[in-house]
C-alpha cells in the first residue's frame, strides 16, 4: 500500500496548493477568491472545504511538485495530470475553482474544479477515478458533516457541492451531496453510521423530480425512514437558502419536509387526476417504493396512507405489493 500512500500525500499537497494559489497568487485573488466572495463564501467556509484556484497554466502544478520532489508519476497516479491523442501531458485542472472531495476521515481523495466561465464546458471537472478514489463510495461533505449528522439524528442529502457549503455556511451543518448522481449501497452506509434519518432536498423541476424519486428507493432499501422537500422551480438549496437566508431557509425545510411515500403518493395521484388507467400505473409505482422497505410494519402504514390518498381499498393494495413482491424475487 506504499502507492495508495503516496497518492494521499500528493492529493493533500496538491490540495495545499490550490489553497495556497488562491490566497497568494494575483489570478487566484482575482478570480479565485472573487468568484467565491460573490457567492457568498466566507474564510471561515473557505477554510472548513479546503476551497482553492487552479491558475490557468499547462504546467504550474507540475513545476511546483517537481520542485518540491513530488514525481510525474505521482501526479499521474494521483488524477493530477491529463493527456491529448498525441500524447502531450498537461496538468488535468487549470483556470477552476477547486472542491477537495473528502474521505471519511479528512483526507483528500479527488476533486470537483468548477469552471468560471458563464456557459463553461464541462461545468464540474472532476478528478478520474484512481486507486484511492472510487466515485461511487465517495460522499461529498461527509467528513465536514459527521458529527452534526449524529448530533441532529438527520442528514440532509442535497445535489452538488455548493449546496453542502452554502447551507453549511447557514448553520445547517448536517448536510451533504449525492454529486448529482443516485446514491449508491457504500455511500448510504456511510451516512448509516451516523443516522438513520435522511431529507432529501429536491430541485423544484419537474424532470428532476422523477429521477430524484427513483433514487430514493436505495435509501428505503438500507432502511432509512426518508423525508423530502420540494423546493420552488428553478431553485436548488444553495440558491433558495440564499434567498431565504440562513434561519428563514432552515425553518422552510422543518415545516416542508414530508415522508416519503407520503410525497409519492400525493404527488402521483394529483398527476393521475381522475384517469383510472393512469391511476392504477401510479399506485404501481409508489407501491415498488413500499415493496422495498424492509420494516414489514412501516410497509403496512404506508399502505394505509396510501389507501387514503387515493381512495382505493387496503385489501386491493396488499394485493398488488404481495405481486410485486413476488415478481422482485
Ligand atoms: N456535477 C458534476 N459534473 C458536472 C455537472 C454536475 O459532477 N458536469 C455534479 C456536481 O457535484 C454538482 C452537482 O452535480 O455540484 C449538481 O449539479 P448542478 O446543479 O448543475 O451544479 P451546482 O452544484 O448547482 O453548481 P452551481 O451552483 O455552481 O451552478
Ligand atoms: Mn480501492
Ligand atoms: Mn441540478
Ligand atoms: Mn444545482
Ligand atoms: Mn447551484
Amino acid at each position: 500500500h506504499k502507492r495508495r500512500e503516496s497518492i494521499f500525500v500528493t492529493m493533500n499537497y496538491a490540495k495545499d496548493y490550490f489553497m495556497r494559489m488562491m490566497q497568494i497568487s494575483d489570478e487566484g485573488k482575482s478570480l479565485g477568491l472573487g468568484y467565491f466572495k460573490n457567492r457568498k463564501f466566507n474564510g471561515d467556509t473557505i477554510n472548513t472545504f479546503d476551497l482553492g484556484y487552479s491558475l490557468d497554466s499547462w504546467d504550474s502544478l507540475e513545476k511546483d511538485a517537481t520542485q518540491k520532489g513530488y514525481t510525474i508519476e505521482a501526479l499521474e497516479l494521483a488524477g493530477l495530470r491529463s493527456e491529448n491523442e498525441k500524447g502531450r501531458k498537461y496538468d488535468r485542472f487549470r483556470g477552476r475553482v477547486m472542491f477537495p472531495i473528502h474521505d471519511l476521515s479528512g483526507r483528500v481523495i479527488a476533486f470537483g474544479a468548477r469552471t468560471l466561465k458563464k456557459d463553461g464546458k464541462p461545468k464540474y471537472l472532476n478528478s478520474p477515478e484512481t486507486e484511492i478514489y472510487h466515485k461511487s463510495d465517495a460522499l461529498y461533505g461527509i467528513y465536514q458533516s459527521k458529527d452534526a449528522i449524529r448530533v441532529k439524528d438527520r442528514c440532509y442529502l442535497v445535489e452538488g457541492y455548493t449546496d453542502v457549503i452554502s447551507l453549511h455556511q447557514a448553520g445547517i451543518k448536517n448536510v451533504v451531496a449525492s454529486s448529482g448522481t443516485a446514491l449508491t449501497e457504500g455511500q448510504i452506509k456511510q451516512i448509516k453510521r451516523f443516522t438513520n434519518n435522511v431529507t432529501a432536498v429536491f430541485d423544484g423541476d419537474a424532470a428532476g423530480l422523477k429521477a430524484a424519486i427513483r433514487g430514493v428507493d436505495m435509501l428505503l432499501q438500507q432502511g432509512l425512514n426518508v423525508r423530502v422537500v420540494r423546493l420552488p422551480e428553478g431553485e436548488d438549496p444553495d440558491s433558495y437558502c440564499d434567498t431565504l437566508g440562513g434561519e428563514k431557509f432552515a425553518e422552510f425545510l422543518k415545516k416542508e419536509e414530508t415522508d416519503f411515500i407520503l410525497f409519492a403518493a400525493r404527488l402521483y395521484s394529483e398527476e393521475a387526476k381522475n384517469d383510472p388507467l393512469n391511476k392504477a400505473e401510479k399506485i404501481r409505482e409508489v407501491l415498488k417504493s413500499i415493496a422495498v422497505i424492509p420494516d414489514t410494519i412501516q410497509q403496512e402504514i404506508f399502505i394505509k396512507e396510501c389507501a387514503d390518498v387515493f381512495d382505493i381499498s387496503v385489501e386491493s393494495l396488499i394485493n398488488n405489493l404481495n405481486e410485486i413482491k413476488q415478481r422482485e424475487i
